[in-house]
């Protein structure tokens, strides 16, 4: 089993801010959330105390969703809804979400235009996607250099498939999160 430790160390939550961070994309009570790459839940077991609608949290690897599965009956949690996706199949219906979010996923994604295009399908009309990558430029931790994705390069991406970009902020030295709301 690969070590999934990292997900959850004090330092990255310190950065990643996760309440703070989905209140600041708007999640409020009543809404839909998919958490697109979930891993150990950093954002879905927050999300799922903030909304009393469901938290769907995607993952193509079964042993992350197991993690969430876990945190969840330890605290008693009955609106996260666990998804075994693959990049072309994300389980999710057209136009039923608030807010889809990534972090630190995109990067995994081997043709990004087409799966935003996915996204923005599973979004409801003004819906909101928010995406955490890296800077493009050299860190001590993330992926290696040309696999990140430079944020005015994802804002010109997003806008190409009809999102309008709303905020880009920083999350510590090395993260930015960029926020776009579906535009038509
Ligand atoms: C770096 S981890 C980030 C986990 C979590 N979003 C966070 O910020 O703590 C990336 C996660 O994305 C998942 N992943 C990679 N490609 C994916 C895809 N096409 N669909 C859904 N999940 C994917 C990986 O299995 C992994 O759990």
């Amino acid at each position: 089993m690969k070590d999934k430790s990292h997900l959850d160390s004090e330092q990255r939550l310190a950065v990643l801010q996760p309440e703070q961070t989905l209140r600041r994309i708007g999640l409020k009570e009543g809404d839909v959330l998919c958490d697109i790459g979930a891993g150990t839940g950093v954002f879905t077991v927050p999300a799922a105390k903030m909304t009393t609608n469901t938290i769907y949290a995607l993952d193509v690897d079964q042993e992350m969703l197991d993690i969430i599965a876990g945190k969840a009956a330890k605290e008693k949690m009955t609106n996260i809804e666990l998804l075994k996706v693959t990049e072309d199949d994300t389980g999710i219906a057209r136009g039923s979400l608030d807010i889809a979010l990534m972090s630190t996923v995109l990067h995994h994604i081997d043709d990004q235009p087409k799966y935003l295009q996915k996204v923005r399908d599973m979004l409801k009309p003004n819906g909101t996607v928010a995406i955490i990558e890296f800077h493009k430029r050299e860190t001590e931790k993330g992926p290696s250099l040309d696999r990140k994705i430079a944020s005015e390069n994802l804002a010109e991406l997003l806008g190409m498939i009809r999102f309008n970009v709303t905020e880009i902020f920083d999350l510590g030295p090395d993260l930015y999160c960029i926020v776009a709301k579906k535009n038509g």
